[in-house]
């Protein structure tokens, strides 16, 4: 089987995207697959492992899509924007290739933090209130709020506000990835992961709920990559707070329309799970929350590729 795993990207997170999909090449089992890597520079071109494919991103995209067409799966490993928003599903789904993941509306909704809450909120799940802006100018301060772009990942952007003074810089790091910026109050909680897969005979798998656990402060961009986090899996949690998870996991994964994987991002508060964010393509090295959330549950990173895979030709 010979499959197309796409990483790199042209947003803040193309290094993630790339070690995802070095991760998930040298995972796939050599006796049933041929991975063909294919990276999306920053400038948009595209490369056949280290060979450019063309000048510009379009002369390179039509040579990618005939190497594409040579693939029977496409793995599309590009977080953030321009892949993981369903840039790369409607680029499969256009082309009439078999691709892992969620299809362009899921990805383009769960991308877009601002609607990830509405839908949420009208499927019962709760997240924190806040609010849109799209300028620095005339937002008030009126106690500690967390300051984050409404499409960007690995925690590219976001920033703790404890003080009036740091605001206005906050939301103009936050704008200089997106015109578009939630000021959102700050959930005392727990932050625990969900991971949800499709099952091969329909019906979802839920992995045994992460918990992150920071020495002070947030999960940041730099906290997320310097080893310096620590997941707990399982999460300690009580039967009724882990069924209170993966129900709303489930609910806000059925919601969006996701397919083949997600992971969902919660605070556990005292009153019950406030919904944080839902990443479409999550990482997936092997020291990734969702290969490991899964493992702890007795499926390798290896079967867990192979799920997808499966799931994408179906
Ligand atoms: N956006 C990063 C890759 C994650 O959610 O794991
Ligand atoms: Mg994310």
């Amino acid at each position: 089987t010979r499959v197309a795993v796409v990483g790199g990207g042209q947003n803040c997170e193309h290094d993630v995207s790339l070690a995802s999909a070095a991760s998930v090449r040298a995972a796939l089992d050599p006796a049933v697959y041929e991975p063909v890597a294919l990276t999306i520079g920053r400038d948009g071109r595209w490369l056949d492992g280290d060979e450019p494919l063309g000048l510009s991103p379009a002369m390179s995209l039509a040579a990618a899509l005939q190497v594409l067409a040579t693939c029977d799966v496409v793995l599309p490993l590009v977080h953030g924007p321009r892949g993981e928003d369903g840039a790369l599903a409607a680029l499969c789904d256009l082309a009439g290739l078999p691709y892992v993941g969620s299809p362009l509306r899921a990805g383009a909704l769960a991308m877009d933090k601002h609607a990830t809450k509405l839908v949420a909120e009208s499927a019962g799940v709760r997240t924190a209130r806040g609010r849109l802006v799209t300028s620095a100018a005339g937002v008030v301060f009126d106690g500690p709020v967390v300051v984050k772009p409404v499409a960007a990942g690995s925690s590219f952007g976001v920033a703790l506000v404890e003080r009036e003074e740091d605001l206005g810089d906050a939301l103009l790091a936050a704008l200089e990835l997106d015109d578009r910026v939630l000021v959102e109050e700050v959930v005392a909680g727990r932050e625990i992961d969900v991971a949800v897969l499709d099952e091969p005979g329909g019906g979802h798998r839920t992995g045994p709920p992460l918990e992150i656990v920071v020495g002070g402060g947030l999960f940041d961009t730099t906290t997320k990559y310097d080893g310096s986090a620590t997941f707990v899996i399982p999460a300690r949690l009580t039967d009724t707070e882990t069924k209170a998870l993966t129900d709303a996991a489930l609910r806000v994964y059925e919601a969006l329309g996701c397919r083949g994987l997600a992971r969902v991002d919660f605070f556990l508060t005292a009153d019950g799970p406030v919904l944080n964010e839902v990443n479409t393509m999550p990482g997936m090295t092997a020291a990734s929350q969702v290969p490991k959330m899964f493992a702890a549950d007795g499926l390798t990173y290896p079967e867990l590729l192979d799920l997808l895979v499966l799931a994408a030709r179906r």
